[in-house]
């Protein structure tokens, strides 16, 4: 009898990849999505991946009866992968009452019903955002939460929180944090990817765009930052890379490998990478020029940030392998692939 996980979000960039890792793993996983930020063909993507069509069901996980419903046609369910969140900064600025409701209700509901359907753990996803601007890099577990430049960082660092308390409370279940740096690449085969809606707020869908010629070109947001090139630095980590720790974190809690309640890791590849860097590895990698020009500095940017992941390597048993160019081809192929289609 497979072990069966909810993956909430589970039709969006990260869920999605997660999705493929678990049902790669043995594991027999529910989606719940409301399509907010993705769309029901990735359940297709899927499936043409590995073999396997997901259960899938469209709903809102920031109602309770929803998701009481969803437990119940699901029964069984002993693991949850929480990605359903609303996650452009930018946005969270516009409408922090929608991220705050989302993003913690989503959560608040998925605790509840844990204890009642004796589901035992929850993967939540988490991000770096919670550091705010490091006093220095590589950065580990221990670095101190500095208060959230916006109200995503915000409802991450809360959701956290609300985590420990429940936890603390004595509620029966155990939780994983995992707090990603900057997820970039799409899956090798080119059947899934990042699938951003209008304007990509992110670096390499908006690079991508711009090598595909869809955008005009690509501003690089700066180049008068204290880094060697003038250009922020970020941990590009590859999604794939990504999704293999979920499933890593949900087997470490259900064979009760984790030694506390709620744990910590950090998933980076420990390698900075400024934003002129990354241009020069995608050209590199595919050959294609990616038209650019520097711009202004973006409001809200911090200059540096990637991870020490000695954590996740030595007691996750984790480690990101992807080689930053081939995870650019990646991107590239999925790109070509969504222009073709
Ligand atoms: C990366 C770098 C930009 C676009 C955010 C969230 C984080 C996570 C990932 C959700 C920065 C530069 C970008 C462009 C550019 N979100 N850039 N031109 O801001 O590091 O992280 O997204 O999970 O929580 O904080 O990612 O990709 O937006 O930017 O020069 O058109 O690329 O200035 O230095 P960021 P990003």
């Amino acid at each position: 009898m497979k072990t069966k996980i909810l993956v909430t979000g589970g039709t969006g960039y990260i869920g999605s990849h997660t999705v493929v890792e678990l049902q790669q793993a043995g594991y027999d996983v529910v989606i719940i999505d409301n399509l907010s930020n993705s769309n029901a063909a990735v359940v297709d993507g899927i499936e043409a991946i590995t073999g396997i069509r997901p259960a899938f069901v469209e709903g809102d996980c920031t109602d309770l009866d929803t998701l009481r419903t969803l437990f119940r046609e699901h029964p069984g369910i002993k693991g949850i992968i929480n990605f359903a969140a609303s996650k452009a900064v930018g946005e969270s600025v516009q409408k922090p009452l929608l991220y705050y409701r989302n993003n913690l209700v989503t959560l608040i509901n998925l605790l509840t019903l844990m204890p009642e359907f004796d589901v035992k753990g929850v993967v939540f996803s988490s991000s770096c955002t919670v550091y705010g601007e490091p006093d220095r890099n590589p950065i580990d577990e221990t670095a101190p939460i500095k208060p959230a430049t916006s109200p995503y960082g915000n409802t991450k660092q809360i959701s956290e929180e609300i985590i420990r308390d429940y936890v603390a409370s004595g509620a029966p279940i155990k939780s994983i944090l995992l707090r990603y740096f900057n997820p970039v690449g799409a899956h090798p085969s080119a059947l899934i990817g990042e699938l951003p809606l209008g304007v990509p707020q992110n670096l390499v869908p908006y690079l991508t765009q711009a090598a595909a010629g869809i955008r005009p070109e690509l501003t690089v947001f700066g180049d008068d930052y204290n880094t060697p090139d003038g250009s922020c630095i970020r941990d590009y980590i590859d999604v794939v890379d990504l999704a293999k720790a979920h499933v890593i974190a949900m087997e470490r809690m259900l064979d009760g490998k984790d030694t506390e309640p709620v744990e910590v890791f950090n998933l980076g590849t420990g390698r900075g990478l400024s934003v002129l860097e990354l241009i020069s590895a995608f050209e590199r990698a595919t050959g294609v020029k990616v038209p650019h020009k520097i711009g202004p500095r973006r409001a809200g940017d911090i200059e540096k940030i990637w991870a020490d992941p000695k954590r996740a390597n030595e007691v996750l048993g984790w480690k990101a392998e992807a080689d930053i160019e081939d995870t650019m081809r990646n991107a590239w192929a999925w790109q070509q692939h969504v222009t073709k289609h």
